[in-house]
């Protein structure tokens, strides 16, 4: 069978502003290229389109799949967006090196490597604006009310200061830092903790509304802190919206275990990432506490510890 395309996508992390971001609030996101969703499509050998995932244990024909399915959404949102209304024949391969439900975007990153492969494959490959539109709608059978920031992130794989529904906005990095980022091993899915946060909202707009206001300021002077190259201000506002997302419910005793010892061990400000209620968490390491945090992390039951370094 031979190789028509291949496409990859980065991970993502949320530095500041999640679940904020999805009532308007400014959030900042990076990319983390250690890992990647990998996407390769070759000629089929029968008729039908048939799809291969195995990290989720997935081997079908895209007939056979529902078609709310966001595999087989994403494919046929393609084949709709590029006026080909019969798929040739076609093995896609699917392999991904992101923790899936652990707010490291694994679904994002899935979404943005299979829409530009297949684009490809088709003889038609997409700009950037259009992949992260379908990324985006791909994003909703996930999630249900996604802000936009993680197919945002990952489809231009830059720093983002993200604000829904705005174009897209990237910020300078003035000194390079070191972030750990600790997985707590918990699968975690975005959906409810986010459904939780609005059942919250809806019961007092008002008082959510001030606490996602709150955020939104934490956001701003975290970019402008990045922006002058001021990394020490960054610990303080990374514990200050963690005390946020506690607040909206989205912590878990895991998270909170592996946020303390970041802290023990000498970083600067922790906080969870991403949805919440397991997955990941990040803490902000100087060079000579960067190995100690990650083996605090590890002491503390963290499944997998990475480091990576925001840059511009
Ligand atoms: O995909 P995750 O777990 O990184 O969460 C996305 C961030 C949220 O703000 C919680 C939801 C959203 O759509 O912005």
């Amino acid at each position: 069978m031979s190789l028509m395309s291949s496409a990859s996508a980065p991970g993502k992390v949320i530095l500041f502003g999640e679940h904020a971001v999805v009532y308007g609030q400014p959030a900042l996101a990076v990319p983390v290229m250690q890992v990647q969703a990998q996407v390769f499509v070759e000629e089929g050998a029968g008729a039908g389109v048939w799809i291969e995932a195995m990290d989720i244990g997935l081997e079908s024909e895209l007939s056979a799949l529902p078609a709310k399915h966001p595999l087989a959404a994403v494919i046929r949102s393609v084949a709709h967006s590029l006026d080909v209304s019969c798929l040739p024949p076609l093995k896609i391969r699917i392999q991904s090196s992101i923790p899936a439900a652990s707010g490291l975007g694994s679904g994002a990153a899935v979404s943005v490597a299979l829409i530009r492969a297949l684009a490809q494959a088709l003889g038609q490959p997409l700009p950037d604006a259009q992949v992260n539109a379908l990324a985006y709608e791909a994003e909703k059978l996930y999630h249900g009310t996604p802000s936009g920031i993680d197919n945002t992130v990952v489809t231009y794989a830059r720093p983002v200061y993200f604000i829904k529904g705005q174009p897209i906005e990237t910020f300078q990095v003035r000194t390079p830092f070191t972030i750990v980022i600790g997985d707590t091993g918990v699968a975690a899915s975005t959906r409810e903790p986010v459904g939780d946060v609005r059942k919250l909202w809806q019961a007092d707009p008002p008082r959510w509304e001030r606490v996602f206001e709150a955020v939104g300021a934490i956001v701003r002077q975290a970019r402008q802190a990045i922006e002058e190259g001021n990394v020490e201000a960054l610990g303080p506002l990374m514990d200050a919206n963690h005390a946020r997302l506690q607040e909206m419910t989205v912590s878990s005793p895991e998270l909170e275990r592996l946020v303390r010892a970041a802290r023990s061990a000498g970083a600067l400000g922790a906080k969870l990432s991403g949805g919440g209620r397991g997955g990941n968490m990040l803490a902000l390491a100087g060079r000579e506490t960067e190995v100690r945090v990650a083996a605090a992390l590890k002491a503390a039951g963290a499944r997998r510890v990475l480091a990576t370094t925001v840059c511009s």
